[in-house]
């Protein structure tokens, strides 16, 4: 931050509708020089700032697409990566709170990846058997391994298609950090479970023997995510038992048992599509985010249409809800008096080489 930018703690007794008024007035002296991003698991109080709102996918579009100058992202810190590496160079990606991560986007780091690719080399020759791609839910620096060893870049929306231009490249793939999204993605295009191995990180060849290696087709990065992990099958059985006809949805972050009892499996912007045009009255267990679950219940309730959450305990983001109100009026009153705070840079040679591994993403992607 710069040394006479307003300081974030002028805003911390403010309340929501003070930030209301101080956030809309200054959208509007900003005008077409701000967009406001939103992920669906953004809290309401900042959701319905967002000029746009999407899953991963949508979101990198309009991030690749917009022509603002400042692109101010309500989500977590590797969606901002992603918007300043897919936009143009003069135009700014902010994040109103650097503290807003992703616990699974952690549990992969490049230290630890690059120790996988040299012991994969033990047991075979990865560039030329292993496809690496990452879940969009990871560090520029690994998007950037990725473009360089032939990979690409995947989200939830994607994954099958990505995969299937994975395994046209070569016969392996390492995907990471999630094994969830690879596993269930993996198991919807017919590749059996066995031929699915987890990768520990923290063990010598990952845990695995050199057979189990040549004998993959698809290894796992042990990485989850903290939210969609409580999900669990026994929810649905339960909940089934008591409403029979209702209709499960759940985010292929789930685990796979969960996956496999749901009716239907998809990112934030399927899920939400797919209650939008379901019959009115109709029952749903949703298993993802509650912000997202409860923007559901509140939207569609008109509709006679009953959205429940599946997990009994409360399962949020707990890092994208440090986007709050408070942050977003700091950074876009900084923005008015001509400072930029939480700018997110990525190195000009790793966003080169992650360009790539997500060019290929988008190329690929319905
Ligand atoms: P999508 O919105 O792309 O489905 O991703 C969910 C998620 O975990 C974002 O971090
Ligand atoms: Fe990361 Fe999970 Fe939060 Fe998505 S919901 S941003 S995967 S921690």
């Amino acid at each position: 931050m710069s040394s006479s930018a307003i300081p974030i703690q002028h805003y911390a007794q403010l309340d929501d509708a003070e930030c209301a008024q101080r956030i809309l007035a200054a959208k509007e002296r900003l005008g077409e020089r701000l967009v406001i991003l939103g992920h669906h698991y953004q809290r309401e109080e900042v959701f319905h700032y967002a000029d746009f709102t999407g899953d991963s996918l949508k979101l990198s579009r309009q991030a690749a697409t917009s022509k603002a100058e400042f692109i101010v992202f309500c989500g977590v810190h590797f969606m901002a990566e992603v918007a300043d590496i897919l936009s143009r160079p003069e135009q700014i990606s902010i994040l109103p709170d650097l503290s807003a991560g992703c616990s699974m986007a952690d549990m992969a780091n490049l230290a630890s990846v690059e120790q996988a690719w040299r012991e994969l080399a033990q047991v075979l020759d990865p560039d030329e058997q292993v496809t690496p791609v990452t879940y969009i839910n990871s560090a520029a620096d690994l998007k950037a391994f990725c473009g360089r060893h032939g990979g690409i870049v995947c989200t939830s929306s994607n994954a099958r298609k990505v995969l299937e231009w994975s395994f046209a490249q070569r016969e392996k793939v390492l995907f990471f950090p999630d094994q969830h999204l690879g596993r269930n993605t993996g198991y919807t295009m017919g590749i059996p479970l066995e031929e699915m191995v987890v990768w520990d990180f923290d063990l010598p060849l990952g845990g695995l023997s050199a057979e189990q290696i040549r004998a993959a087709k698809v290894i796992l990065w042990k990485g989850f995510c903290s939210v969609h992990q409580m999900f669990q099958a026994e929810h649905i059985d339960r909940f089934k038992e008591k409403f029979p006809e209702a209709q499960v949805i759940s985010h292929p972050e789930s685990p796979f048992e969960v996956c496999r009892k749901s009716d239907h499996v998809g990112s934030t912007e399927y899920i939400i599509n797919t209650v939008r045009d379901s019959a009115p009255g109709s029952r749903w267990l949703v298993g993802t985010e509650l912000n997202l679950v409860n923007r559901l219940h509140q939207q569609f309730k008109h509709e006679g249409k009953q959205v429940h959450f599946m997990s009994p305990t409360v399962c949020m983001c707990s890092t994208m809800f440090r986007i709050d109100p408070q942050h977003l009026a700091w950074t876009l009153e900084n923005l008015v008096a001509g400072q930029v705070v939480n700018r997110i840079v990525v190195p000009a040679e790793e966003a080169a080489s992650a360009r790539l591994a997500l060019e290929r993403m988008l190329e690929v992607s319905p």
